[in-house]
């Protein structure tokens, strides 16, 4: 696992998005594991101008989203299919129909999720998985349990998801209480993987995360057992941990 502390968001968001610039230089046609949240948003611009200077294109490349929620259309501001559109494909050259995320709109889970595993398993699995990590240490929506779950899952979302996410819509009412979700599985097939955290409030989490044991309450930690993890945080998420490592 290589952990780089930048200085601030922007130096995280430029180092992250190089990782990824790198790879589709490399690779034109990789398959991207994509993440929704507000962490990777300088990251998405960052790749959007580089496709626009011309040093990227996004014109073979596949790509899988790590979850959605169920009961969303991806018409719906605050779905993530949505989210993407506005922060990155609506501004590369991607074709659209090479973009999944998982069919929030289906109501049949067991449908819904294994159409997913076996659309990425189809693609010839991710090349690189992008995450962000959650306050209790969840990565797509696996949060804190007894054990890691394997494959594409429907998940009931923890108080502590839901009020995080209530931010972002009109009344805490209005947030869905189930998403689909990768499995902790279903990411550590990705043949490599980038975590990006920013701020304070993630500075514990990350040093749990990536210096302490390896356990299911903190599903972020078996990312360990990865053979190639990058993790990019900027100095306030990497407070803790600069002094482990
Ligand atoms: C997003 C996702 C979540 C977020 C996590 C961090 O697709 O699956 O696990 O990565 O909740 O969110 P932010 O970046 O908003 O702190």
């Amino acid at each position: 696992m290589q952990i780089v502390i930048a200085s601030d968001y922007q130096e995280m968001s430029r180092k992250a998005a190089d990782v990824i610039a790198g790879l589709l230089r490399n690779k034109p046609d990789a398959i991207l594991g994509l993440a929704t949240g507000s962490t990777p948003i300088g990251l998405y611009a960052e790749l959007v101008k580089d496709c626009e200077a011309g040093l990227i294109s996004f014109k073979d490349v596949e790509s899988f989203n790590l979850d959605e929620y169920r009961g969303l259309e991806g018409t719906h501001d605050q779905s993530y299919r949505y989210f993407m559109n506005q922060n990155l494909f609506d501004h590369v050259d991607i074709d659209k129909a090479r973009t999944h995320v998982p069919d929030g709109s289906n109501p049949d889970s067991d449908a819904a999720c294994a159409s997913y595993e076996a659309a990425i398993a189809q693609a010839g699995g991710v090349d690189l998985q992008l995450l962000g990590l959650g306050h209790n240490g969840h990565v797509g929506f696996n949060e804190p349990a007894d054990h890691f779950p394997v494959d594409t899952h429907i998940v009931d979302l923890t108080e502590s998801t839901i009020n995080a996410n209530s931010r972002l819509f009109d009344s805490i009412d209005d947030v869905p209480r189930q998403a689909y979700t990768m499995g902790i599985g279903t990411i550590m097939k990705a043949r490599s993987i980038l975590v990006v955290a920013n701020g304070t409030d993630k500075a514990q989490i990350v040093a749990d995360a990536f210096c302490g044991p390896v356990v299911p309450q903190v599903p972020a930690s078996v990312l360990q057992l990865h053979p190639s993890v990058t993790v990019i945080v900027d100095a306030e998420a990497g407070s803790i941990i600069k002094d482990r490592l």
